[in-house]
């Protein structure tokens, strides 16, 4: 017996499941309280010693302007010679979707759980953020950028030095089709263990 109503759903979408461009995205985005549903679904994650390892920040609204003013006055800082262009880019960085999660690996020293464990969880949770917005009928796309690795933008986003930025979750409607890419044969990565 199946664990679900309709497996070939599903099927359907884990086989066609995609990315949006964050180039080509728009509203709407989900509402506050479908956010707080998406990332219920998102943090059933698998989290070796129950660590809960990781947290959301969330951007909407004017919000996204007024992180996009710092992440462009950080940018003229790194890049002095830069064009308006770049800097026009950067302000309206986070304004390209309605939502945008920033999900924080919290990683830290366990006597039991290695490091390395702690942010595979991570990372598997902005996947479920993006699986389960996706399941809501938005479109998605995990981006991190040079924001996630420069400390000044880690902090403008909140994060403490021991935090790091697993990625942004752009969520919103893709306003063009999505173009799919080739995938991985897995024919080429699968060998079988013959001791
Ligand atoms: C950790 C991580 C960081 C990423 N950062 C970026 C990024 O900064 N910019 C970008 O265009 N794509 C980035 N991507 C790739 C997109 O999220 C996405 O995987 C890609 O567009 C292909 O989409 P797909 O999900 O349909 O395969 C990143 C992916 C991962 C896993």
């Amino acid at each position: 017996m199946t664990r679900f109503n309709d497996t070939s759903s599903l099927l359907a979408f884990l086989k066609s499941r995609k990315s949006a461009s964050a180039k080509a995205m728009t509203g709407p985005g989900p509402t506050p309280a479908q956010l707080r549903e998406i990332l219920a679904l998102a943090v059933r994650v698998p989290d070796h010693g129950k660590l809960a390892p990781w947290r959301f920040i969330s951007f909407t609204g004017e919000a996204r302007a007024r992180i996009g003013d710092k992440f462009a006055a950080r940018w003229k800082e790194l890049h002095p010679d830069h064009g308006d262009d770049s800097l026009a880019f950067m302000k309206g960085f986070m304004m390209r979707a309605p939502v945008v999660v920033a999900v924080v690996s919290r990683a830290a020293t366990h006597p039991k759980i290695p490091l390395w464990e702690q942010q595979m969880s991570a990372g598997a949770l902005a996947f479920n953020v993006e699986l389960a917005a996706q399941a809501h009928g938005f479109d998605a796309t995990w981006i991190t950028d040079w924001v996630a690795y420069d400390d000044a933008a880690r902090k403008m986003i909140g994060l403490v030095d021991n935090e790091h930025l697993t990625g942004l979750i752009f969520i919103g409607k893709a306003s063009a089709p999505l173009e799919d890419r080739p995938r991985p044969d897995v024919d080429q990565l699968l060998t079988e263990w013959s001791g």
